[in-house]
C-alpha cells in the first residue's frame, strides 16, 4: 500500500545544544536528517516526501540532495511549534490515501515498522509506532512519591504516526480551532474521540535529542553494520 511522509526538520534542536540544527550535524558522514530521508528516498511504496524545513536551512538542502534525490521530495515552511510545522505539511499534502508523519530527528525506523503502520492505518484510521516502558515510572507531586504507575499498560511513543489523510486533517484544523496543542499528532485525533492503534516497534528507532544520544546513534549504526 502507498502512503506520502511528512518530515518535520524545522526545529531549533535547543535539548542538543549545537550551534545549528540539529538535524545538519554528521553521522558516520551524513548529516542527520539525510540518513532519515534516505528511508523514504528508497522505500518503492513512499510516493511522496513533505520536508518541512526553516527556510534557513534551505540551501543546505540544495547543497545536499542530488537531483534524483529531489524527484519525491517538496519542501513546506516550518512553523513555531512542531504541531504547527506539521500543518503546514498537510496543506501541500496530496489529500488522499494514508499519510505517516515522521521526525527528521529518528533516522532508524525500519521497514517493516512503517509497512504495519500504513495497513494498520487502512484499516483502522490511525496508527502509532511505540516500545512497552522499560522503566519503572512513579507519579509525584513535586518529587514526593505519589503512585506508581502499572508499568504493563504504558508504551513509550515514537514516530511514524499513520493517519488517513481526512483523519489527521480534520484534527488538526480542529486543534488549531481549539487553540489546543498536542505532544504528538496522535493526541489530537485521541481528542476527537477517534481510537488509535499501537504497532509494536523497536528500542533501535530513538530519537536524537541530547548530544549523548549521538554516541547511542553510533553504536546502533555499528549494530546495524555487523548484523
Ligand atoms: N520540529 C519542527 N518544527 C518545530 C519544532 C520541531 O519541524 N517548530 C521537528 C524537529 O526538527 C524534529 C521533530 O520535529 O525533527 C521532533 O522535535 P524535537 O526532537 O523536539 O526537535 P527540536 O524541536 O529541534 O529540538 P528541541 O525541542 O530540543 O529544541
Ligand atoms: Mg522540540
Amino acid at each position: 500500500m502507498n502512503y506520502q511522509v511528512i518530515i518535520p526538520a524545522a526545529g531549533l534542536g535547543k535539548r542538543m545544544g549545537a550551534e545549528i540544527n540539529k538535524l545538519l550535524l554528521e553521522l558516520e558522514g551524513q548529516p542527520i536528517i539525510l540518513h532519515t530521508l534516505d528511508l523514504f528516498i528508497q522505500d518503492s511504496k513512499c510516493k511522496r516526501i513533505i520536508l518541512v524545513i526553516n527556510p534557513s536551512d534551505q540551501k543546505f538542502f540544495d547543497r545536499h540532495l542530488q537531483k534524483d534525490q529531489w524527484k519525491k521530495i517538496i519542501l513546506a515552511d516550518g512553523g513555531e511549534e512542531r504541531q504547527y510545522s506539521v500543518l503546514n505539511g498537510l496543506k501541500v499534502a496530496d489529500p488522499e490515501g494514508v499519510i505517516l508523519v515522521h521526525d527528521g530527528a529518528r533516522p532508524f525506523v525500519k521497514k517493516a515498522v512503517i509497512a504495519r503502520l500504513v495497513q494498520s492505518a487502512v484499516q483502522n484510521g490511525a496508527a502509532i509506532a511505540a516500545v512497552p516502558v522499560k522503566d519503572t515510572i512513579k507519579k509525584t507531586e513535586g518529587l514526593h512519591v505519589v503512585e506508581t504507575i502499572d508499568r504493563s499498560s504504558l508504551w513509550q511513543v515514537q514516530t511514524p504516526q499513520a493517519f488517513r489523510f481526512s483523519l489527521l486533517y480534520q484534527a488538526h484544523m480542529q486543534a488549531q480551532n481549539d487553540q489546543f496543542l498536542g505532544t504528538d499528532d496522535a493526541s489530537l485525533v485521541e481528542r476527537m474521540g477517534h481510537s488509535v492503534q499501537i504497532v509494536q516497534s523497536d528500542y533501535d528507532n530513538i530519537k536524537l535529542t541530547t548530544p549523548e544520544d549521538l554516541f547511542f546513534a553510533k553504536a546502533i549504526i555499528d549494530k546495524f553494520r555487523k548484523s
